[in-house]
This record gives structure tokens, sequence and C-alpha cells, in this order.
């Protein structure tokens, strides 16, 4: 028995775990099989097709890394013991990360990265764990990540000592976008040879992002932000040059050692070791689904969503702690509260009064910001529903915001930009 139990729908509006669509839930809910039977390697090879389109990738080579999530359940215990969410163990993504490291650099090699919020921070922090030597480029939280210290460090580097650069993509815990097409035009400015990481965690398959296009060496993302899935999986996509560098590459790894799943590629079973069967026919439907709908239009859907939101909080007079419009965030907006108020208290009750889950402030902007997270399998309507529900919250914690006023901005403009349904026309 669920004793936190409420009636309808729990309205997730946390930047991950997402809401899981129910064709994808049906898909899961299934017996296990045998993985060597011939079904699996058949599902597997269409998957790992089909998953390089997320990527916008014909030439990059997929890893889909059974990364065991226990990212959800974490978020409810810290929730009531009133803690930070990324204190205690991080999974999904964060296997990825790890993957992406390990296969590609030796201990030692020098890495520039950029600290802009609390999950660069946490990849910041393995990097350094795992014995790289970090060049770590810092920003006040709530701007992007600095390109002009990039560019001056790139112009310095005449004996080619960088071997990587480490972006966030999207910082979940700002709302922050960085520009990547930007990252790689001043790494071909300086002709400069380093490999050029990406964590798209909270950006692919919801932001516009071309891995071929923009030249990024290895970009990855984790099953439960934008692709609306258990937490569970990390998909990596290697460029050519990436695959190269894990041929040299000294760090210890095992369990994320491409080559293990590059043997068993060439023979045709696909998987080293177990592979969660559920997850694997999950991403099966859940591709479809964002097919069905067009990448494309599920990106304009996230800006729709997110432009709806940043409405919102201007009409109720509050500010969005990304600093600048280059930067907003079409997945996540993290909204800054007034000082008397604890932002921490906006997202206690919301859940306990309204049934709406939000993203707490993260280390440096505890109790100053809460998030929405927009992104995934959500519609426009649902976001009004949160939208709402975050009207009355200010209200109760003391916030003389006036009732209806974000929801009329977002629909104004919502009503005017909202298409068809692409399969219903
Ligand atoms: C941008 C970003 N990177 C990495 C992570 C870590 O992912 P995980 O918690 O699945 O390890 C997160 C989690 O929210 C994230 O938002």
């Amino acid at each position: 028995m669920d004793h936190f139990y409420a009636p309808g729908r729990n309205h997730l509006f946390v930047p991950g775990p997402v809401n899981i669509p129910e064709p994808v839930i049906r898909a899961m809910n299934r017996n296990n099989e045998d993985y060597r039977s011939p079904a699996i390697p058949a599902l597997t090879k269409t998957l790992l097709e089909d998953v390089k389109k997320i990527f916008k990738t014909t030439t990059g080579t997929p890893f889909m890394i059974p990364t065991t999530g226990e990212a959800f359940i974490n978020m409810v215990i810290a929730f009531i013991v009133c803690l930070s969410v990324c204190t205690i163990f991080r999974l999904t993504g964060t296997g990825a990360w790890e993957s992406a490291l390990t296969n590609t650099l030796s201990p030692g090699d020098r890495i520039v990265s950029f600290l802009i919020g609390q999950f660069s921070l946490l990849w910041i922090d393995q990097q350094q764990r795992l014995n790289f030597n970090v060049d770590v480029v810092e920003s006040e939280w709530g701007q992007g990540a600095n390109l002009d210290i990039l560019a001056s460090k790139l112009a310095a580097d005449t004996a080619r000592t960088i071997k990587a650069i480490c972006i966030v993509h999207n910082e979940t815990a700002t709302g922050v976008t960085n520009n990547l097409a930007k990252v790689r035009r001043i790494l071909d400015d300086y002709r400069h040879p380093a490999l050029f990481l990406v964590d798209g965690v909270s950006s692919i398959c919801a932001l516009d992002f071309r891995m071929d296009e923009w030249g990024v060496d290895v970009a990855l993302t984790g099953s439960q932000k934008a692709l609306s899935l258990p937490t569970g999986m990390g998909i990596v996509c290697a460029s050519p040059k990436a695959l190269e560098a894990s041929k040299t590459a000294k760090s210890v790894r095992v369990f994320f050692d491409w080559n293990d799943y590059l043997k068993f590629y060439k023979m045709g079973t696909f998987w080293p070791y177990t592979p969660s069967i559920q997850l694997l026919y999950g991403l099966r439907a859940a591709l479809d689904l964002i097919f069905e709908e067009g990448l494309d239009n599920v990106i304009a859907r996230h800006g729709r969503l997110g432009k709806a939101t940043r409405l919102a909080v201007e009409a109720w007079g509050l500010k969005n702690c990304t600093q600048k419009e280059e930067w907003v965030s079409d997945t996540v907006t993290a909204v800054l509260v007034p000082p008397y108020i604890d932002s921490a208290e906006v997202v206690r009750r919301a859940w306990k009064r309204y049934n709406l889950s939000l993203g707490l402030g993260l280390n440096k902007v505890a109790g100053k910001v809460f998030r929405i997270g927009h992104l995934g399998n959500l519609n426009e309507l649902q976001l009004l529903g949160c939208l709402a529900g975050v009207e009355m919250i200010l209200k109760d914690v003391g916030y003389p915001v006036k009732l209806g006023s974000g929801v009329a901005a977002a629909c104004a403009y919502l009503q005017n930009n909202i298409p068809l349904i692409p399969s219903r026309i």
C-alpha cells in the first residue's frame, strides 16, 4: 500500500526522471527473456541503428550501457529528509560520464572543463577522482560556459597539451544551455585536436543537438530524461576519432570498456553482460514515439514549453536564474525566489498540497531557486497545470502573485503557437 497515495496523477515536473508514456509502460510490462535468443540481438540491432538518429549522427558508434538506477528512489528519500537530491547515488548519467572519460583518456591527461552548476561540478569531481589534470573554467551559477577563456587557453596551447574539452550542454541545476556550435568553431579556429566530450543528459532528444555537424567526439545521455524511460540505461555515442583514441587510452576500465561491447557487436550478439530486457523494449517504444512525432517536432515542442514557462515566470514578477537570453533552457527553468522565501518550502508545499513535484535548488542555489522541469513526454496543457499549481504555492508562501497571471501569459503565447498534432493532421 502506497502511503504517499494522492488521487489523480502526480504532476511530475522535476527535470528528470520524467513521465513515462503509456505505450512505453505497456511495452516494458513483460516477462524476462533469454538475451541470447535470436529476438534480442535482432531488437538490439534496430536500437543501435535508430538511437544514432537522436544524436544526429551517421558516423558515431552508440553504446547502451546498463547503469542500474536508484536516482528516483533516492530523490524521494532525499526529499522527505529535505536534503539536496544530488548527494546520494547518481548513476545513469554518471556511468555514461565515466564511460566517456575512461575510454578516451589516460590518467594525467589535461582536460578543460566548464563549471557552471551542480552537474558540471559533479562531472569535474569525477574527472579529478579519475586522475585527469582538470583545468576548470568557472562561471557564476546562472551563466553559461566562458568560451572566451576557452579560446585563450587553446591559443596558448601550442604544445597541444589539452586532450579534451568537457562541457555539459544543458546544466540542469541552473537551466543554462551552452552553445556547442560555438565550441566547435573555437576548436576549429585554433585547429586544435582536443576531443570534444558533451554531457547531453538533459538536452539530447529535447534540444537541438547535432553530433556530426558540431564534431562532437563523445555525446551521452540517460534513459530517464528526454527519452522518457525509467532510469537505468546510459547511452554513449563515440565518433570515429573517439574510437581511435580508445585504442591508446590507458584509464582503467572494466564495466564501461567499449572494447567489450565492440567484440560482441562483431559477433552479432551485442551484449557483453545481461541487459534489461524491459528497458530494451521500452527504448524501442520510446524511439517509435519520438520518430512518429518527428525529432524536430519534439524539439519544437520543447521550445514552446520553455518559452511558455519563461513568460509565466516574467508575469509572476520573478527572475530566471539564467542570466542571459542566449543561455535559456527549453528543458528546465530555475526560478529565483525573493530572499524572504525558502525555495525548498515551495517544493515541499507543491508535493504536500498539490501533488506536484518540482525540482529543488541544488548546492549554491539551494533555497534560492526551485526548478520546473519541462522535458520528455509532456504537452502544453500538462504544463499549464503545473504553472497554475506554482501560482497557488507562491501565494501560500507569501509571495504577492496575481493568480492566473502566469497561466494567462503562457496561454496567450501557446494559443498562437501550438500546431496541430503531427500524427492527426
Ligand atoms: C546534466 C546532467 N548530467 C548528469 C546527470 C547525472 O545523471 P544520473 O543521476 O543519472 O547519474 C544529471 C542528472 O540529473 C544531469 O542533469
